[in-house]
């Protein structure tokens, strides 16, 4: 059986303040704060750990607060931007209303054939999406034959030709105060990253996360730029929380680097810990430099590189958060691994409090 991962476990990026960041993900956009505990390589710096009740993987956003940290840049090898589903085109523009009536930019909704979009940014400058759920990929080719051949996007959804200011005018017509059901955001709907050989990342994703091409398309905004989409497929549906995009800069030397308001790396699922060394062994032998086993408390990691630069991890399904706190408490006060608890005094008294 090939190795085939189901999606998205989480992705982490950098911020340089954790009250601000928690303000905005949890205060904004109403995500819940699953975990609050320290970077296991760095405990002096706070990670959060945002999702939905439970923190299923998939849901899963985190960040490692570095105070000191420069103003990252996306470019090959680093993401450009995290896209979270939403239901439906009304309540995307419910969150166009609620963020902009708080003084954040907004631009959208544009219509990208598969999903409606609306950008902004969060407090470090991370480009952040909201994503329709619909129409979905099945709507310019068979669902059981996607990713076949070359799709450009319609001209009425190309930068140039859209009515740009009837789009920046689309707004929800009363304050957005309560995020109601309908608003509530659903996850990992796709995140795009920017490499310069999507035919070698197509060669990667395939063999290395047993990921499908499920839509060859172009930047609506830059035409020449291909834009390809993998997911986790099995000719029939695609698997939630699943879609990685790539930009395709073919040739490029302009380099992601690292920083605040940048991605840090993304992880795709393993369903337990014998998938995942199944998963070390099949990327050893690819010829892919692995890390070990790394003990994450709520999950265990393995790292590597695409060939690109982009840092990726395969993260176990469990145990999860509920593993030292109850179900309806995750995220109430600081967490440490039990090698770190005798210096929980001193690690406390180095971090800010968030409230
Ligand atoms: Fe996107
Ligand atoms: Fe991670």
């Amino acid at each position: 059986m090939p190795l085939v991962t189901q999606g998205f476990h989480h992705i982490t990026m950098v911020a340089r303040d954790a009250r601000r960041t928690l303000a905005f993900y949890r205060g904004v956009l109403g995500l819940g704060l699953v975990k609050q505990t320290v970077n296991f390589d760095d405990p002096g710096a706070y990670h959060l750990y945002f999702g939905d009740e439970l923190g299923r993987p998939g849901t899963i956003l985190t960040f490692f607060e570095w105070p000191d940290a420069g103003r990252g840049h996306w470019g090959v090898g680093g993401v450009h931007h995290l896209a979270l589903g939403v239901e439906s085109a009304a309540a995307q523009l419910m969150w166009k209303r609620r963020l902009m009536d708080r003084g954040i930019p907004v631009s959208g909704p544009f219509d990208r054939g598969y999903f409606r979009s609306i950008y902004f940014a969060d407090p470090d400058g991370q480009i952040l999406e909201i994503a329709t759920r619909g129409p979905g990929y099945a709507i310019d080719e068979p669902a059981d034959a996607l990713g076949q051949k070359v799709l450009v996007p319609p001209g009425a959804e190309l930068a140039g030709e859209r009515d740009e200011e009837e789009i920046r005018r689309r707004t929800h017509p009363e304050p957005v105060e309560q995020i109601t059901p309908e608003m509530a955001l659903q996850g990992i709907h796709h995140i795009s990253a920017i490499t310069d050989d999507v035919e070698r990342a197509h060669d990667f994703y395939t063999a290395a996360l047993g990921l499908s091409l499920v839509k060859k398309s172009v930047n609506q905004d830059h035409q020449r730029t291909p834009h390809w989409f993998w997911a986790s497929y099995d000719g029939r549906e695609i698997a939630p929380h699943s879609t990685h995009t790539l930009f395709g800069w073919q040739g490029s030397t302009y380099y992601a680097r690292g920083g605040a308001g940048q991605t840090h790396h993304i992880a795709f699922r393993a369903r337990d810990t014998e998938e995942q060394l199944a998963w070390r062994d099949h990327l050893l032998a690819l010829g892919v430099q692995v890390s070990p086993v790394m003990e994450r408390s709520y999950f265990k990691s393995i790292y590597f590189r695409a060939p690109d630069g982009l840092l990726l991890e395969i993260a176990t399904d469990g145990p999860g958060f509920t593993i030292d706190e109850d179900p309806g408490r995750l995220g109430a006060e600081l967490r440490l691994p039990t090698w770190l608890e005798d210096r929980r005094e001193e690690i406390a008294a180095s971090l800010a409090p968030l409230a």
